[in-house]
């Protein structure tokens, strides 16, 4: 069976290395790694609408960030389909079929729905008084058109973070009871996960859970040199670490998680060669010796090392954004013509195919007497 990749990102805003660490550095290698047949990234515009329906406007503003963001990360339009969901309707009438074979308990059980209709403050049941926003039915309904998104492209394997799990179980069902009605059509597929476990979920620069544009805790693709600097010299650390011998905490220390998630072996001689690995480091911290400064200006030189490459590539593409669109213009063509051919089997599948399916016209025109 082909190997093939479909993932992608809400155009909410400006990719950060919480992105960067948890998928678009792993698709990357995937692509020149020419392990699969076909990748497929999707800008993921209708889905952001879910819950943005009153702002079109920044969905719109972000397409383009998003795409500059893909192509300085190293996504290679000549290997990888980059292409807009909303570009592609094959996509809506996949889900306006798998709706009928999802539950809405199933849709209220799902815990990445749960946790972001939290997070939007959505009012959860419709009491009286109750001033918040209810729910969209896109929004709920969102896990079904990610399901469409996936098997649309025939995907064996869905590269995302953590919080997509749920998305990726929910897809895994409805193939299977897809298939088990209609008989074998789609294909079940596995999500790929970080193998790096600092890389599954990073933190914020804060010390928050997650890196997230409203907690503006961010550190972005994009930002200059000097941003990310200031930002690395102003993370959360450990509070109790005052003075420099004082000894200090690695776990919740953000700092130590970035290292976690960015260091290799070889920056520690290009670095800072007191030290000749991240362990060597950790445990001078926990004794007591070590400030907090010098670990930063550490994780400073290694970001600065990774982002440069990216930001020089994005300079580039700035140069051209009406051939980054027209980039995308043929990434959806390409994503919708295979989109069609998934719909075509389906429709097929469930026998909605009607004007192929010359047997059905033949039986219908003898049950009304009025054959050949
Ligand atoms: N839900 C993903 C996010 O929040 C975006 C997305 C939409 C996606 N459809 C997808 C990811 C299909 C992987 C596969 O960023």
């Amino acid at each position: 069976m082909k190997k093939t990749i479909l993932t992608g990102d809400r155009p909410t805003g400006r990719l950060h290395l919480g992105h960067y660490v948890g998928s678009l550095k792993r698709r990357v290698e995937l692509q020149n790694s020419g392990e699969f047949d076909r990748i497929f990234i999707m800008i993921a515009d209708a889905q952001a609408l879910t819950d943005n329906a009153d702002n079109p406007e920044k969905i719109r503003q972000n397409i383009i960030e998003v795409a500059l963001d893909y192509l300085s990360c190293g996504l290679d339009p000549a290997r990888s389909t980059i292409f807009i969901q909303s570009q592609v309707a094959e996509l809506c009438e996949l889900a306006f079929y798998y709706m009928n074979l999802v539950t809405v308990s199933r849709l209220q059980r799902n815990p990445t729905v749960k946790a972001e209709i939290q997070l939007r403050g959505f009012a959860e049941s419709n009491e009286s008084g109750d001033s918040r926003p209810g729910i969209p039915v896109g929004f709920f309904t969102y896990p079904i058109s990610q399901a469409s998104d996936i098997t649309a492209f025939r995907a064996t394997t869905v590269p995302v973070g953590e919080d997509q799990g749920p998305m990726i179980e929910q897809t895994r069902e409805i193939v299977r009871r897809f298939n088990s009605v209609y008989g074998e059509t789609l294909v079940e597929p596995e999500i790929l996960l970080p193998e790096n476990s600092a890389c599954l979920r990073l933190p914020g620069t804060d010390g928050k859970a997650k890196m997230s544009k409203s907690l503006g805790n961010c550190i972005y693709l994009s930002d200059t040199a000097e941003d990310v600097r200031k930002k690395v010299m102003s993370m959360y650390t450990d509070p109790g670490h005052i003075r420099v011998e004082d000894p200090g905490k690695i776990e919740g220390n953000t700092v130590f998680t970035y290292l976690d998630a960015f260091s290799r072996p070889e920056h520690f001689a290009e670095f800072l060669p007191e030290y000749s690995c991240l362990d060597e480091l950790k445990a001078h911290y926990q004794r007591g010796g070590l400030g907090d400064v010098k670990v930063k200006k550490l994780l400073n030189s290694i970001l600065q090392e990774e982002l440069e490459p990216i930001r020089a590539r994005r300079r580039e593409f700035e140069k051209d954004i009406p051939g980054v669109y027209r980039m995308l213009k043929d990434g959806c063509d390409a994503a919708r013509e295979v989109a069609a051919e998934t719909l075509a089997d389906v429709r097929r599948a469930m026998r909605i195919n009607y004007f192929e399916d010359e047997e059905l016209i033949a039986a219908q025109a003898r049950k009304f007497g009025l054959g050949e």
